[in-house]
């Protein structure tokens, strides 16, 4: 059977292939596949490894009749057409577990920064802009004692909130049903409303669906505390980003830490020019040890569900 791997990724994935003896193509470049390169690579494919930035939508699937299984390297899977997927019988796997601490590592990294401006204060040492100690210099949020509202309490939201238990913090969450994760952390399961109202840190972890597009506009922004952080490690579009940097320039919110962005990877002009915003490169499961693990488990899936088994992690 062909494979094609869209992008270079951990070679304990590549391996596992290999050794299962599939021609297994490896696409060289590390950049988003352009439609006519993915065209070009998958003919005759039956097993595809592909990556978020990779469109798998009808009018591919369509072009690629061979395809039988993707696995997709990543735990959202907001890239493929699952509808279509499903009416085609290809099936979809995705890996989540193997990188949710380090997902969750990415919050709080986001959510430290953020609030106590410290790529402010990094940028200005830099900068050859400090001048010394000051007594009002860059005066942050405190964050131990305070309250973190979890939006979306699945694997990395319940892990996010577990590590706030370190910190002394009061969890409220909004999710569509109580879960057992976190009402062991003794978290309030509240309304979207509430959880604006009341928390001073929110971190977004839900999937990008219909429902979830623009979860945060300029309505939710202004039932924010004056003195709140928003943190999104989940999907860029679940947040108006035009509304989003209206709300940091008027200080409806303190601040924001972003790892992901409505159109990656562009950065709405006024993000940048804000000092209120964190801005990481979507690098939320970029660790040495998630990385390796993502590469196996959807090398594992693929070869499964290509043998007509299920998946460890198939979604469907
Ligand atoms: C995911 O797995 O969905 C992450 O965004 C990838 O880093």
């Amino acid at each position: 059977m062909k494979i094609i791997v869209t992008r270079p990724i951990p070679r304990a994935g590549i391996d596992i292939l290999k050794q299962a003896a599939h021609e297994v193509l490896v696409l060289p470049h590390d950049r988003p596949c352009t439609r006519s390169e993915l065209l070009a690579a998958t003919q005759n494919a039956q097993g595809l490894l592909t990556m978020l930035t990779d469109k798998i939508d009808d009018d591919f699937l369509q072009q690629r009749p061979s395809v039988k299984a993707i696995a997709n390297y990543a735990a959202g899977y907001n890239n493929i057409d699952i509808t279509a997927c499903q009416s085609r019988g290809i099936h979809v796997s995705n890996t989540p577990d193997v990188l949710t601490d380090a997902t969750a590592e990415i919050a709080w990294t986001l959510l430290m920064m953020a609030a106590r401006r410290a790529g402010e204060g990094e940028r200005m040492v830099r900068n050859a802009q400090w001048t010394g100690w000051g007594p009002m210099q860059l005066q942050g949020m405190s964050i131990l004692g305070q309250t973190l509202g979890i939006i979306g309490a699945g694997r990395i939201g319940s892990r996010v909130a577990q590590i706030a238990t370190a910190f002394g913090m009061q969890l409220l969450y909004v999710h569509r049903r109580e879960t057992e994760p976190m009402a062991q952390l003794e978290a309030r399961r509240v309304t979207l409303p509430e959880l604006l109202k009341e928390s001073d840190f929110i971190s977004l972890h839900v999937p990008l669906l219909a429902d979830t597009h623009h979860l945060i506009g300029a309505k939710e922004l202004h039932m924010m505390k004056k003195t709140s952080i928003l943190i999104n490690t989940a999907r860029g579009p679940v947040v108006d980003e035009a509304a989003l940097v209206e709300a940091l320039k008027s200080k409806t919110i303190f601040a924001a830490g972003l790892d992901v962005y409505e159109e990656e990877p562009k950065i709405h002009p006024g993000l940048l020019a804000l000092e209120n915003v964190t801005m990481l490169p979507h690098i939320g499961s970029a660790t040495v040890r998630a990385r390796s693990e993502m590469s196996k488990l959807a090398a594992e899936n693929l070869l499964a569900m290509l043998r007509g088994q299920r998946g460890k992690t198939q979604v469907v």
